[in-house]
């Protein structure tokens, strides 16, 4: 069955970010000249998505406006742009939880705005792929990260299958120093099916006090065969101010106009700092 809706969503405060999120939506924060948002919606896009479902909060109206402008994207202006009020911050899960009245009993993609990957096919088009090798079964995108680096992510543990490919047994929310499964993260890259929302509605609120949507995956995989899928592409924690100017780095390389230039401010910068 082929995909149609994407969840992404965009509640959050951006604290990590303060103070210019005070006033402007972490989301709209440019890659160059181009917001992280416009990128994810791209990439879902990209990947046969016809509508977007924001979960979005109270000061996220920008939001919204930003895909009312006049976009030069012909990909973009396709697209339709719904969305839900998170009314309080419950978590990951919650949010993708108010995406239920729009999404109906369809399967369909959670893209999370922290998160940027660049690749040749749409991160989310490789998921949708891997989900129909396996009968329209969840798949969650996953990618390998250090030891240490675990505990910042949803793990991921089960055995390899195929090629890039696992069956599932174990998803944990970001595990203690040395509990983790596998070295397997999910970077915010989902394809679920509908029978998530009842898991999501009976769910107890965990790790700070908020219902993960990584508890209510781990209790699918007990009813039902679950995959990850590690996928092909160079993933930027957007979310995070290193994370963040490496992405800005990588997508002004991208850009001709500025390329020669910024290449040689950095190997300037990099003498200078010998
Ligand atoms: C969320 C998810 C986590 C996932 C991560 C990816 O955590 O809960 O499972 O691995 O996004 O960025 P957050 O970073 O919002 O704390």
């Amino acid at each position: 069955m082929e995909i149609k809706s994407a969840v992404i969503p965009v509640a959050g405060r951006g604290t990590r970010f303060h103070p210019v999120t005070k006033v402007v939506a972490k989301e709209l924060l440019p890659l160059v000249d181009t917001p992280i948002l416009h990128h994810i919606v791209l990439e879902a896009a990209r990947a046969g998505i016809q509508r977007i479902v924001l979960i979005t909060s109270k000061g996220k109206t920008s939001l919204e406006d930003y895909f009312d402008s006049d976009l030069d994207d012909d990909l973009l202006r396709k697209i339709d742009i719904i969305s839900v009020r998170q009314g309080s911050p419950r978590g990951l899960g919650h949010a993708v939880l108010c995406a239920r009245p729009i999404v109906g009993n369809e399967p369909f993609a959670v893209l999370l705005g922290d998160d940027v990957i660049d690749s040749e096919v749409s991160v989310t088009r490789q998921l949708i792929d891997a989900s129909q090798r396996f009968d329209g079964s969840p798949v969650v995108g996953v990618m390998e990260v250090s030891e240490e680096d675990s505990c910042k992510y949803g793990i991921v543990g089960g055995k390899e299958i195929d090629k890039h490919t696992f069956l599932l047994d174990k998803l944990v929310e970001k595990p203690k120093p040395g509990t983790a499964p596998s070295n397997l993260a999910i970077p915010g890259r989902y394809i679920l099916t509908p029978d998530i929302f009842p898991l999501l509605e009976n769910a107890t609120p965990t790790l700070n006090g908020e219902i993960q949507l990584t508890d209510a995956l781990q209790a699918l995989a007990k009813k039902r065969k679950m995959y990850a899928y590690q996928f092909t592409g160079k993933r930027f924690d957007a979310g995070d101010k290193f994370g963040y100017l490496e992405a800005n780095l990588h997508y002004a390389m991208k850009r001709p106009e500025i390329r020669e230039r910024a290449k040689k401010l950095i190997l300037q910068m990099a003498k200078e700092l010998e």
